[in-house]
């Protein structure tokens, strides 16, 4: 052996231990890509000394060289292993902060319901198809004709205050939210001939002080029927068989004098309490009955200016409030609670009303 591979053998010894002290310090997987880089990287210290091999004599060469190479060998064998060793770690690491328990039970998902009033107005269109009637929607926003004229209540003539009407601004002075269901009356008869038999569910607005059964926005159902032969007995049937499958089989509609320029007569109807059968309570004011809305015989006039001849058709109409369904039904007292969107009032109904 020279002196410069006995030099040589040395350093290899040294530069040996020194890397794998070094390696068993790491324990991470970019300390040990630091390591490689350090030692066998292309500007590391093995590299480094690979080179340097050339300014050794000839014949110590092929000795050194080999040295070298065994020692990068085994140096890259050790990274390997605790490379891999590092990334089973990691991964193991990994798998084991995003284990999902399979077995917890899920999170409840709120899917809301529909509203009393939606509720209320498929269980009315239900029945009514059973009667035979189609329902049919119109517009919110009305022109007098239709709101007013077309239902026998010309221009200035007082009938008009009945309803406390809210103006749409607009170019035209004629434009209104409609203040009751009734203008499709006009719009649906225009459109076909009898017989007609529809139902129309939709908002309604009035110019109204609030209180517990007023409000500016509420919901109608009209009902129209027209064609030959049809009387107020028909008509007593119809509300008859809806107040039974509204409140129960044993219910009766009772009619009073009332008066409603689209209609001739005209009645307003009540059903007798379902809560206390007529005994008188506290939902219906110890009266034994419940006010429903108006209602009676298509007024000729109304037929008339549809092109309907009056001495051939007869018909009847009528009007309530869906909201007061509602409050008859389940006892609600205040008529606000139905636009007020307090869930506590509306989750009551998301299994009340099927
Ligand atoms: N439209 C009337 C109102 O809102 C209610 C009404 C009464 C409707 C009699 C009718 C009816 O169809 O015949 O005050």
């Amino acid at each position: 052996m020279t002196h410069a591979t006995h030099a040589l053998s040395d350093e290899i010894t040294t530069l040996r231990d020194a890397a794998v002290t070094a390696l068993a310090t790491v324990e991470s997987l970019d300390k040990a890509i630091a390591w490689e880089r350090a030692y066998l990287g292309p500007k590391g210290r093995v590299t480094s000394l690979l080179r340097g091999l050339s300014g050794l004599a000839a014949e110590d060469r092929p000795q050194a060289g080999r040295d070298t190479q065994a020692l990068r060998a085994e140096l890259a064998e050790r990274f390997e292993a605790v490379r891999e060793r590092l990334a089973v770690a990691a991964r193991q690491r990994h798998l084991a902060e995003d284990a999902i328990d399979v077995t917890l039970p899920g999170r409840p998902v709120a899917i809301g319901a529909a509203h009393p009033v939606s509720r209320m107005i498929d269980e009315v269109i239900e029945i009514f198809a059973h009667l035979g009637f189609q329902a049919v929607f119109g517009p919110e926003v009305e022109t007098a004709r239709y709101n007013f004229d077309l239902l026998n209540i010309p221009a200035n003539h007082p009938a008009r205050d009945v309803w406390d009407t809210i103006i749409v601004e607009s170019e035209r002075d004629d434009v209104v939210l409609r203040t009751h269901t009734s203008p499709m009356q006009a719009r649906t008869m225009e459109r076909i001939q009898p017989p007609v038999r529809v139902i129309v569910p939709g908002r309604s607005y009035r110019y109204e002080a609030q209180d517990a059964s007023h409000e500016w926005m509420f919901t109608q159902l009209e009902g129209l029927a027209v064609d030959e032969h049809i009387t107020l007995a028909d008509l007593k049937g119809v509300l008859q068989e809806m107040a039974r499958q509204l409140f129960g089989p044993r219910r009766r509609v009772r009619f009073r004098c009332d008066f409603f320029p689209f209609v001739e007569p005209g009645v307003d109807f009540a059903v007798d309490c379902a809560i206390c059968e007529g005994a008188g309570c506290r939902v219906c004011k110890q009266s034994g009955w419940l006010e429903m809305g108006g209602a009676g015989m298509v007024h000729p006039n109304v037929l008339r200016v549809v092109g309907y001849d009056p001495a051939r058709y007869t018909g009847f109409a009528f009007g309530l409030g869906i909201e007061r369904i509602i409050m008859m039904k389940y006892g609600v007292d205040d008529l606000r609670a139905f636009a007020g969107n307090d869930l506590r009032f509306l989750r009551q109904f998301a299994r009340a009303v099927v």
